[in-house]
């Protein structure tokens, strides 16, 4: 410790998430460019219970060439000793041992609860470090409280206070490549594939890479399938979208299912469930892929370095003002904006998710993960029909066109294909111009 810098101690805890390395980079950085001294805590809350070598000084270099890595490379752990009193004790004497009492945490919501606990134990924690002896009582005066910065760790996006967490665009990648890899050996034998991403409590990575890879069918945590009494059961309703499907042309058929997913009653629905009642039910075989901790794994993705630095650089700036935040944050990012918000505050609105799982109250769930969830699901609801909605007689149609101008962009596609698609469920006639505005006067 250097006489009266500021002192920051920055970890990683719980599941890795690809990212993690661009943020600790930045908060080594911003604090070093601050005049900080900064530590780096290996292995998560296990690193800081140890103490000794896993509290490392950091300089310029020690964040060197970890940008592209995927994981995090000052290790990580799930630790769940840490719920114990005895252990936070442990674990602040081995901050003050350096000065520390600012933390940057960056890790999921077990994480981030651990981090919100420890700040409001300092201060008690300190009175029993100054009863024991272990520390003096200046000691204990210099540090009256423990700021604390988090930022989400987590590939699930199942944290309030990020639009998107770190490591989820990547794991967005990954399935994506993995299920456009699945869909030509599907198509090639008309078959139908179960694919399982992970995904405990959430379903927004099963939703998302749905929309992103036009898949049939999606099982996710916050909205089981629908059961209205006396109509058919989710299992014939899905047996049937596979057929329509085949009828209408469509070789390859994808089911994404969220690991955590469940039917109306709660009950899990697994990759084996799914796959039997196809089976039995389409009299075809149905194979499965557990994608598992591939996901995980890997470089991180462009948005994620960005944002994981952008995010990085924000937490360390703001736990390094004077005076630092008084109530722990989470620094996160909104409508492309970096916004904190009390760590308290989003672990609340966190946790009513679950809650509302929990009591099956599934609209609320949906609603508590925020408007946005929902509308990508009711678009997919309407992408992944087979066949469009019959006209309504007495509806106005329109002639409507497409034409794409100028230079093209990996995107464009995705794009036309939605446009085509509503119009025609709305019973409009779309039609495409070829070659941009030349295709147009030709
Ligand atoms: O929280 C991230 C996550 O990848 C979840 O999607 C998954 O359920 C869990 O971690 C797996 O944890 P572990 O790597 O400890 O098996």
């Amino acid at each position: 410790m250097t006489k009266n810098k500021k002192c920051i101690g920055v970890l990683t805890s719980g599941g890795d998430a690809p990212g993690m390395n661009a943020a600790v980079r930045a908060v080594v950085r911003s604090a070093i460019h601050y005049h900080a001294d900064v530590y780096i805590i290996r292995e998560g809350y296990k690193g800081l219970m140890a103490g000794g070598e896993y509290i490392v000084k950091a300089n310029w270099d020690s964040v060197s060439g970890i940008l592209d890595k995927g994981g995090t490379s000052i290790g990580t752990a799930r630790c769940p000793e840490f719920k114990n009193e005895e252990t936070r004790k442990k674990a602040a004497h081995n901050l003050l041992k350096h000065g520390i009492d600012r933390l940057v945490v960056i890790g999921g919501d077990g994480s981030l609860t651990g981090a919100k606990e420890f700040n409001s134990d300092w201060p008690q924690l300190l009175s029993q470090l100054v009863k024991e002896k272990k520390i003096s009582e200046e000691t204990a005066r210099k540090h009256p409280s423990l700021s604390v910065v988090g930022l989400i760790g987590s590939i699930d996006n199942d944290v309030y206070g990020s639009d998107m967490t770190i490591g989820t665009d990547t794991a967005l990648h990954r399935i994506l490549e993995a299920v456009d890899a699945i869909n030509s050996t599907a198509y090639s034998h008309q078959r139908t594939f179960i694919v399982e991403v992970m995904g405990n409590k959430c379903g927004y990575l099963a939703l998302m890479s749905t929309l992103i890879t036009g898949s049939d069918w999606v099982f996710i945590p916050e909205s089981p399938p629908a059961q209205k009494r006396g109509g058919p059961s989710w299992e014939e309703h899905l047996c049937d979208q596979i057929k329509n499907g085949r009828k209408a042309g469509r070789r390859a058929s994808i089911i994404i299912l969220a690991e955590g997913a469940t039917d109306y009653d709660g009950k899990r629905i697994t990759s084996e469930r799914v796959k039997h009642e196809l089976e039995s039910r389409l009299n075809e075989e149905v194979r499965i892929t557990i994608l598992g901790h591939v996901q995980r794994g890997g470089s991180p993705s462009a948005y994620d370095r960005n944002m994981s630095t952008i995010l990085g650089h924000a937490a360390a700036e703001k736990i390094l003002c004077d005076p630092p935040p008084d109530r722990p944050l989470i620094v996160g990012m909104r409508g492309n904006n970096v916004e904190y918000i009390l760590l308290d505050d989003a672990l609340v609105k966190t946790s009513a998710v679950a809650d509302a799982i929990s009591k099956k109250n599934y609209e609320r769930a949906m609603e508590s993960r925020g408007i946005y969830l929902k509308e990508i699901y009711n678009i997919i609801g309407l992408l992944i029909k087979p066949t469009p909605r019959p006209p309504e007689p007495t509806q106005d149609h329109y002639n409507l066109a497409l034409i794409h101008c100028g230079t093209q962009a990996p995107g464009m596609n995705t794009a036309a294909r939605v446009a085509v698609r509503v119009a025609i469920d709305n019973g409009h006639n779309i039609i495409g111009i070829k070659h941009g505005f030349d295709g147009l006067i030709k």
